[in-house]
Formats: C-alpha cells, sequence, structure tokens
C-alpha cells in the first residue's frame, strides 16, 4: 500500500505521515529532507540557490547529508525551497522517490507532489494543511522552545513567502491532488488529525481491488 501525504511547510504532514506508517508498519520517507539537502549543499558549495546549474551541482550531496541536524534548520528549508523551484532539481530528485514508493509492500511519502507528480498511483492520499497562523503559531512556539529568538511576525513571512514559492512554481507545484482527502488541522489536535487519516486509509484500503 502506498500513502501518499502532501501539504504546505508547518502542517504537520511529517508527523502524520510517520504515525501512519508505524501503524501500518511501512517504510516513510521525507522527500522535504532531499530538497534540503540538496538546498544545504549548494551553500556549502558556495552556490546560489535560485541558479538552477547551481543547484543541480548540488544534487549529488553525500547520502551522510542527510543525518545533517542543520537540514532541520529553518534557513536550510528557505534555501530548500529556492532551490526546488528548478525542474532539474526535481528531475534528479525523481527517481529515488519513485523507487521508495514502489517498494514491494508499499511505503508511505510526505512532500508537495507525491499524489500528483511522484505516485499518482497510490491507495491513499491526504493533503494535510492548516490556516497560515496556525502554522505559523506552532512553528513559532517549536522554534521558541528550541531557543531560537524569532517573532511571530518573521515566522509568518516566511511561511506566507514558502507557501507562495511552493504553490506558485511551474514545475509540480504544491496542490491537492483531486482524489486526496483534504486534511484541515487547523482546529484538531494530533489525535483526532490521526484518527481521521486512519480511517480515510482503512476506508480506501478496504475499497482497493
Ligand atoms: O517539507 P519541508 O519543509 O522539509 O520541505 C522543504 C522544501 O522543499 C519545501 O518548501 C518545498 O519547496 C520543497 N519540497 C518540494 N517537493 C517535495 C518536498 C519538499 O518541492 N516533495
Amino acid at each position: 500500500m502506498i500513502i501518499a501525504v502532501d501539504g504546505p511547510t508547518a502542517s504537520g504532514k511529517g508527523t502524520l505521515a510517520r504515525q501512519l506508517a508505524a501503524h501500518f508498519g511501512l517504510p516513510v520517507l521525507d522527500t522535504g529532507l532531499l530538497y534540503r539537502a540538496v538546498g544545504y549543499q549548494t551553500q556549502l558549495n558556495h552556490g546560489d540557490p535560485d541558479n538552477a546549474a547551481d543547484a543541480l551541482a548540488a544534487c549529488d550531496f553525500p547520502d551522510s547529508l542527510l543525518d545533517d541536524p542543520a537540514l532541520r534548520f529553518e534557513s536550510t528549508g528557505s534555501l530548500a525551497s529556492r532551490a526546488s523551484v528548478h525542474p532539474a532539481v526535481r528531475a534528479a530528485l525523481f527517481q529515488r522517490q519513485v523507487d521508495f514508493a514502489n517498494q514491494p509492500g508499499g511505503a508511505v511519502l510526505d512532500g508537495r507532489d507525491i499524489g500528483t507528480v511522484i505516485a499518482p498511483h497510490a491507495d491513499a492520499k491526504l493533503f494535510v494543511t492548516a490556516s497560515p497562523e496556525e502554522r505559523a503559531r506552532r512553528r513559532h512556539a517549536e522554534m521558541r522552545a528550541r531557543g531560537v529568538d524569532i517573532s511571530f511576525d518573521a515566522v509568518l513571512a516566511d511561511v506566507h513567502a514558502r507557501d507562495a514559492r511552493d504553490t506558485g512554481r511551474a514545475d509540480a507545484p504544491l496542490m491537492r491532488a483531486s482524489d486526496a482527502m483534504l486534511l484541515d488541522n487547523t482546529d484538531m489536535d494530533r489525535d483526532a488529525a490521526l484518527a481521521a487519516a486512519l480511517a480515510f486509509v482503512e476506508e480506501r484500503r478496504k475499497a482497493r481491488p
């Protein structure tokens, strides 16, 4: 069974993907981490993530980079968002994600274009979202808990900027697949969001031929 989990930044899709993977005993791939590695490697190369050739050159980042805590930084998310705009970068990362999705037994993948581009044949697709203000509030609380001194307004501005870039790009923009369940968790806690997602996936699983 393949489960595709897409959605904007700070929507809780990563947490939900990991919970679904644990529940169904499936491997999980956070595809954002691949784009983060490209963005970060571009910086390590002293390149410019807005430059397609620089970003493409960073696609052969070493696998060990995926364990670097710097990939989780907010600043790396912005580098990733800029590098991921280039079609050549998306093409370079394409097969790795497709192979992960199509492994025997299935998988859970979370990202922006899983249900639309990477695994359009997924058995269950979820589009996880929340209002920009709620996503910024969560991200701000999480950053403050880690000791990062940043204002709510700065976090909200970054959420808006990333949304605009991710939904506005020409190649594989962030959008809900027509057969994806819309899971708006603005007013839901994590347990309620997981329960709604599980009910949907179970229903799709039963409907499979
Ligand atoms: O999900 P995460 O915030 O880690 O992703 C970082 C950035 O990588 C996103 O803002 C998006 O621009 C890009 N991305 C993408 N396609 C994916 C996953 C992430 O373009 N499947």
